[in-house]
């Protein structure tokens, strides 16, 4: 049974964890390396979540299975084109096949529309196809744009998007 909650100010020591597993369980996935984010202080982790643990412009939500946290993923809202990026989505290897990573995102999805966010947008590595096939059953399309290239890692952030108000239309 999966259940997920938003952060609060409390998970700072939460959230570094999580992410850092993340980042070293999948180093092919994200932007952000494990080496670089083990540097970071503890006030940088801690504002970071405080930015996202209340109001209407970030969310970062965990599952849980039974009392242990087994996923991460936030949305950021983008002031400037009122859409909102999907980042840091994970979820432990033994969870993947199950359905922790679309109720998060489907969490996410829900606080979107409650908080006027109808455009959704994301960026995943070209290499990981088990992302992009999940985010294409979730209903996100790529637009084929690159959006970051790490030389040093031989990756590429590809563009994919999503458009809520279509829900509607389904
Ligand atoms: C991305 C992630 C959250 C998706 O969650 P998940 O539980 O694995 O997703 P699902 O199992 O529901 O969907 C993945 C699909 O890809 C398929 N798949 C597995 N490996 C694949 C591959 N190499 N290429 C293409 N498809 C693949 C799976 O069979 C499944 O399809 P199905 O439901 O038709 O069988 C999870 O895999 C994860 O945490 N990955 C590591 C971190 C990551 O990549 N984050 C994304 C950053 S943008």
């Amino acid at each position: 049974m999966i259940s997920c909650r938003r952060a609060t100010n409390a998970d700072v020591d939460l959230f570094r964890s999580i992410r850092l597993r993340a980042l070293q369980d999948s180093p092919g996935a994200f932007g952000s390396t494990y080496e670089a984010a083990i540097r970071r202080d503890h006030a940088s982790w801690r504002d970071q979540i405080l930015s996202t643990s209340d109001g209407i412009d970030r969310n970062t939500q965990f599952a849980f299975a039974a009392d242990q946290c087994v996923g991460l993923a936030a949305l950021y809202r983008d002031q400037d084109t009122a859409s909102g990026e999907i980042v840091q989505m994970w979820v432990d290897p033994d969870q993947r096949g199950s359905p922790a990573a679309s109720i998060l995102l489907g969490q996410l999805r829900v606080w979107a529309a409650e908080v006027g966010i109808h455009h959704l947008v994301l960026s995943v590595t070209s290499i990981n196809g088990r992302a992009i096939k999940f985010y294409e059953k979730q209903g996100f399309r790529s637009t084929g744009e690159c959006l970051w290239t790490d030389p040093n890692r031989d990756l590429q952030g590809i563009r994919m998007t999503l458009t809520l108000a279509s829900l509607r239309d389904e």
